[in-house]
């Protein structure tokens, strides 16, 4: 007899990602469209997941506007995720508990920013995850993401 599987195929996915969006990022698309564009963060996330499909990588996405909310999701990780795509908003350039987080867990990390943080405010160029994680992309609109997932995926299968 066979058994045929019900499963959906981001369950049968080999890799799983969780995507962590901090402060403000909730307000895509209404915040600041000419710095941070006009998609939202729910398209976002709906081609990430898309995108993951295609890349055999499970994404969960997850945005909160407080800290140790992004820290715990961070631990939770530890039994759930291979990997993290993380835009940490603001808290890049301030948290050392979400730096901490990351070291600890030690889970490999893509940093993303959807500006680049480096053409704008001196105190934005300062990241307090860039020295800890696999890499950062920063500057490409929604794109920092997608590059990100893609960056991670092939980090982790051992492409690169
Ligand atoms: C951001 C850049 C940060 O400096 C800023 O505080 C954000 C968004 C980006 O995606 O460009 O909230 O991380």
């Amino acid at each position: 007899m066979s058994i045929v599987s019900a499963v959906t195929p981001a369950e049968s996915c080999n890799l799983s990602v969780v995507v962590l969006h901090g402060p403000n990022l909730n307000l895509l698309g209404l915040r600041e469209p000419e710095i941070y564009g006009a998609t939202t963060l729910e398209r976002i996330d709906a081609r990430l997941i898309e995108l993951g499909k295609s890349l055999n990588a499970a994404v969960q996405s997850f945005q909160s506007n407080h800290e140790g909310a992004i820290v715990d999701v961070i631990h939770a990780a530890r039994d759930r995720h291979q990997g993290i795509v993380i835009n940490a908003g603001a808290y890049t350039h301030t948290s050392i508990a979400i730096r901490d987080a990351i070291s600890a867990v030690q889970i490999p990390t893509v940093e993303v920013h959807l500006s680049n943080i480096y053409k704008r405010e001196e105190f934005r160029h300062h990241s307090y995850l860039a020295s800890i994680v696999v890499g950062q992309i920063s500057g490409f609109g929604a794109n920092s993401y997608y590059l990100g997932l893609q960056a991670l995926v092939a980090h982790l299968e051992g492409l690169n």
